[in-house]
C-alpha cells in the first residue's frame, strides 16, 4: 500500500511492491482507498450497462468528449486580428513524438484558404529550359517519401526575450508540430523543369490572400525539400496547406510555404517582406541578422509544467520534454530539478529521426520540495543548447525570432509549476 502520511517517504521499491499487491486503485496513489469502498470498482458504470454507439456513428472519428480540453489556444492581445495570427499545439497533453493533425498550431497571414484541388496548381517559372504547370495528379505520380519533420516558427518563444511571461508550455514553446509528410522531392520536379546555370536561388509562393513568398538557395531544395500532400498518412489539413505546402526541413516555419502554387527560380534572392522587415534579428549594436533560416537546437519541460501541475503529491514522479535541432538528432538531454546546480541525464525514448522531435523522460523520486526544472538539448553536431543569460550576451535584447534559450520552470510544494527565469 502507498502512505502518503508525513514522515514516511514511499520508496519506489515500496511503490512497486503496493503496486503488485493491491488492487488498481491503490498504484493510482489513491491511500486508504482499502478501507472505503471505490465506488469505480464497486458500482456499476454506465458503460457497462447500456449498448455504445455502434460503427459508423463517427465515420471520422474525434477524441473523448473527456479530451476536450485538449485543444489548440490562441494568445487574443498576441494579435489584432485572428486571421492574421497564430495558435499554439498543447505540447503540455502530448507524450510521444508525432503531432495529432488537429492539434497541429496555424500561423496565416491572411486566413485558411481554402483551396480546391482539382482547380488547383503548381508553376515552375523562371530560370527554367522548360517552365512547367502541374496539377494535384501530376505530382501524385513522381515517387515519392515519407519523413517525418518538426516545424518551427522562427517567433516560437519571442516573447520571452524580455523575461518570464507566458505561463505553460503551449504558449511560451508551442508554435511547434511534428507530422510525417509525404511528399515528392522537389529536386525531382526542378529535375523535370531543367534549372538553368545561374538558377541559384527559388521563391516558392503561396496561393492565399498574402501570396506568401520567401528566397530559398538552391543547396536546400536540391537536398532535402519536399513538395508534400499528406500528413500523418491523410490530406494535409486547410490550415496546414491543404492540397499542397513546401516542406523545408530543419529551417524556419515561415519557409514552409503552405498552399503552394508557384516556384520562381531565379540567381538571386528576393529581399521580400519576410526576409527583411520579417525574419530577422536586430542585434544589440543595432546591426540585423538575416537569412538565419537553420533551428537551433532546444527543448523543453512538457510536464510538470504550468498548465500541467503535480497533482499526486511526492513520490514517483515521471519528469517529461520534447528536444528538436534543425541541424540533426538530439543524442542526449539533461534535466535539472535544481535550477542547474545539479544535472541528470534524460532517458530517450522513441525514433531519433533527423530534424524530428524526440521525446524524453526522467523518472525520480519527488521529494514535495520546490524544483526549479530544467531541460538543456545536445544535438548531433555536439552544439549545447544556451541559457537565455548566454544567448542575450550575444543576441542583446532586441530580437523577437530564434529564441533557444533554456527554460525554468519553479514548482512549489503543492506541485503548481510557474515560468520563471533564475540567473
Ligand atoms: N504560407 C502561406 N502561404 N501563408 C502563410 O501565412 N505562414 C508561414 C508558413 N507558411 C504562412 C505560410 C509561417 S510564419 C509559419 S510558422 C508556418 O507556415 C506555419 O505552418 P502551420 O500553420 O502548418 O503551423
Ligand atoms: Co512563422
Amino acid at each position: 500500500m502507498l502512505i502518503k502520511s508525513k514522515g514516511m517517504k514511499p520508496s519506489r521499491r515500496n511503490f512497486l511492491k503496493a503496486a503488485a499487491a493491491a488492487p488498481v486503485a491503490a498504484v493510482a496513489g489513491r491511500a486508504g482507498a482499502q478501507d472505503t469502498p471505490d465506488p469505480a470498482i464497486v458500482e456499476k458504470q454506465p458503460w457497462n450497462q447500456f449498448l455504445g454507439a455502434g460503427v459508423d456513428e463517427a465515420p471520422y472519428g474525434m477524441p473523448s468528449k473527456f479530451e476536450a480540453h485538449v485543444r489548440r489556444q490562441n494568445v487574443p492581445w498576441l494579435t489584432a486580428d485572428p486571421v492574421s495570427s497564430i495558435n499554439f499545439t498543447p505540447l503540455h497533453e502530448l507524450d510521444g513524438i508525432i503531432t495529432p493533425n488537429g492539434l497541429c498550431f496555424e500561423r496565416h497571414h491572411s486566413g485558411v484558404a481554402e483551396v480546391d484541388p482539382a482547380e488547383h496548381r503548381l508553376m515552375i517559372n523562371g530560370l527554367v529550359d522548360r517552365p512547367l504547370v502541374f496539377t494535384m495528379q501530376d505530382l501524385m505520380r513522381f515517387p515519392r517519401e515519407n519523413h517525418v519533420y518538426f516545424l518551427e516558427c522562427a517567433a516560437n518563444t519571442g516573447m520571452e526575450w524580455a523575461g518570464s511571461q507566458l505561463n505553460g508550455c503551449q504558449f511560451t514553446h508551442g508554435m511547434i508540430h511534428n507530422v510525417m509528410y509525404t511528399g515528392v522531392p522537389l529536386r525531382l520536379l526542378l529535375a523535370e523543369a531543367g534549372v538553368k546555370t545561374n538558377g541559384k536561388w527559388l521563391l516558392p509562393e503561396g496561393a492565399d490572400a498574402a501570396g506568401m513568398t520567401r528566397s530559398i538557395p538552391m543547396e536546400k531544395a536540391l537536398d532535402d525539400c519536399l513538395v508534400a500532400f499528406k500528413m500523418n498518412g491523410e490530406a494535409l489539413r486547410p490550415e496546414q496547406g491543404y492540397p499542397v505546402r513546401l516542406v523545408v526541413p530543419g529551417w524556419e516555419g515561415n519557409m514552409w510555404v503552405k498552399w503552394l502554387r508557384r516556384i520562381e527560380v531565379g540567381d538571386e534572392p528576393w529581399h521580400h517582406r519576410e526576409e527583411t522587415s520579417k525574419y530577422t534579428d536586430l542585434l544589440a549594436n543595432g546591426q540585423a541578422r538575416r537569412f538565419t533560416w537553420e533551428m537551433d537546437a532546444k527543448s523543453v519541460i512538457t510536464s510538470p509544467s504550468p498548465q500541467m501541475p503535480i497533482t499526486h503529491g511526492p513520490g514517483p514522479l515521471t519528469i517529461t520534454g520534447v528536444a528538436w535541432s534543425g541541424r540533426g538528432t538530439i543524442p542526449r538531454v539533461d534535466v535539472t530539478t535544481d535550477g542547474g546546480i545539479t544535472w541528470q541525464q534524460a532517458r530517450m525514448s522513441g525514433p531519433s529521426l533527423d530534424k524530428s522531435m524526440h521525446r524524453f523522460y526522467l523518472d525520480i523520486q519527488w521529494d514535495g520540495k520546490p524544483m526549479l526544472l530544467q531541460s538543456r538539448a545536445h544535438d548531433s553536431t555536439g552544439y549545447v543548447q544556451p541559457t537565455k543569460e548566454q544567448l542575450r550576451a550575444i543576441r542583446g535584447e532586441n530580437s523577437i525570432y530564434h529564441n533557444n534559450g533554456i527554460q525554468t520552470w519553479a514548482v512549489d510544494e503543492q506541485g503548481v509549476a510557474e515560468n520563471v527565469e533564475i540567473s
